[in-house]
């Protein structure tokens, strides 16, 4: 193999990038972001990778979300905080119920840029290049909101930074201290099942933290003050990943500092590609989506690539088959990797294989799907001997009607109601809860 080299992905074909009109503007942007502040420490991510060894090895449990497309327009820190908030809500139910510690990873502060099925969109006869994300161009139908902007660049790093910032204050600060556990429920849960069910594992945390205080112990113990919380993105953008890449200091290693974890997806992971090749010199821990055509074959060769050392915690491998081709097409990918040896976290995206067109047009998911994916997930892993390590949600703190079904029944004649993503449809904050609970049960018994 080749020495891998901060541009080395040039001379590889790069899927999915857009094309700039003034490449000499997308360079001076490129050069300017490479003088900025990098948004994570090196050192952060090796604690991360930490982390994953530990859901690799069985001993911890992945919970990885947040929009599937960032925007300019939904940048608010109301937002930030609820979706942050309902994060935290399926992590102390997964871990009350699990007994075992979760790593919490947000699609937060970086995740802007999206792959398209098709490079143009036609509406009533007018064709026009698709929409790539806020980091590329608008989402408005018009010529000039499609054209690719290298400007959007320097936006996404300023909005990620000040995301981040705020992540980090949450999660340092106060609001995740678990005594605060009751505030973490959104109003408009207080009518629903899954935030009943909340506020009574909240209530016996509560018990708990009143007794252990009483004991003399607890009061002062900093992880129940405060958390980790990381970020991620899928690293599609390319010019984007490397001008943020760093040479950490410390080891001499180079890191992609625009998030903690970074993943390649399911449309960019050819093993010669320029994705694969960029995200193979950097440290820090990264993703590899599997869908349906996954072949395991080439799953074995990725990590060959990827993580050639079979590091514990470097790969994880987001399996997103649909719900009804779990059975049929994961066996074959663990039986590869559990002959070969391979260490690898195995977390399952239950959206992007089971996306559909509602009567109404809008682009949807069935709570159910989602739910039974997660199941046979579990399921399969049971049976083949190895450890399901994780979930990869796209939701959001916020009241929306882009899935439909949970339990307040959310059908497809209400997804116009409140149907504000810019991409793909999340589970709002109480369908995420529900799922934390079903989740829930799962672990619980693997624990017993
Ligand atoms: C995503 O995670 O938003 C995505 C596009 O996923 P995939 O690559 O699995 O289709
Ligand atoms: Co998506």
């Amino acid at each position: 193999m080749k020495q891998w080299g901060l541009t080395s992905w040039r001379g590889k074909e790069a899927l999915q990038q857009p094309v700039y009109p003034n490449a000499e503007h997308l360079a001076q942007v490129e050069s300017s972001l490479e003088k900025m502040p990098p948004l994570v420490f090196a050192g952060e991510a090796r604690q991360l990778k930490n982390a994953l060894a530990q859901v690799a090895n069985g001993h911890s449990f992945l919970l990885q979300g947040g929009d599937c497309a960032e925007s300019f327009a939904e940048f608010h820190a109301n937002n930030i905080r609820d979706t942050f908030k309902v994060m935290l809500q399926m992590a102390v139910v997964l871990t009350y119920a699990g007994k075992c510690p979760i790593v919490k990873v947000g699609r937060m502060a970086g995740q802007f840029a999206k792959p398209r099925s098709a490079g143009s969109e036609t509406i009533n006869g007018v064709e026009l290049p698709s929409y790539r994300g806020d980091i590329i161009n608008g989402i408005e139908f018009t010529e000039q909101a499609r054209l690719s902007d290298p400007e959007r660049l320097v936006q996404v790093y300023n909005q990620s930074a000040s995301t981040m910032n705020l992540l980090r204050a949450f999660a340092q600060g106060g609001l995740a201290d678990l005594h605060q556990v009751h505030k973490w429920n959104l109003d408009f849960l207080n009518s629903s099942p899954a935030g009943g069910r909340f506020q009574s594992v909240a209530d016996k945390i509560d018990d708990a933290l009143q007794f252990m205080e009483a004991c003399g112990v607890g009061a002062g113990l900093g992880q129940l003050k405060e958390t980790e919380f990381y970020t991620s993105h899928e690293a599609l953008l390319l010019p984007y990943e490397q001008a943020l890449t760093r040479q950490d200091s410390f080891t001499g290693d180079w890191y992609d500092c625009s998030a903690h974890m970074l993943w390649i997806g399911d449309r960019t992971r050819q093993l010669d590609g320029a994705h694969v090749e960029f995200l193979r010199g950097v440290k820090n821990p990264i993703g590899v989506k599997a869908g349906p055509s996954m072949d395991p074959e080439d799953l074995v060769r990725l990590c060959d690539v990827l993580n050639p050392e079979n590091e514990a915690g470097r790969l994880n491998v987001i399996v997103r088959m649909g719900a009804d081709k779990v059975e049929e097409g994961m066996p074959a990918l663990i039986r590869a990797i559990q002959r070969e040896g391979k260490q690898v976290v195995w977390s399952c995206d239950p959206m992007h294989g089971n996306t559909i067109k509602a009567s109404t047009g809008y682009k949807t998911r069935r709570v159910n799907d989602v739910l039974k994916e997660v199941q046979q997930f579990f399921q399969v892993h049971n049976a083949e001997g190895s450890y399901a390590g994780g979930v990869h949600f796209e939701m959001t703190g916020q009241n929306v009607t882009e899935c439909v079904g949970g339990s307040f029944e959310v059908t497809e004649a209400d997804l116009a109601d409140r149907y504000h993503t810019h991409c793909d449809p999340r589970l709002n904050a109480d369908q995420s809860l529900e799922l934390a609970f079903m989740i829930s049960e799962t672990l619980k018994k693997a624990r017993s």
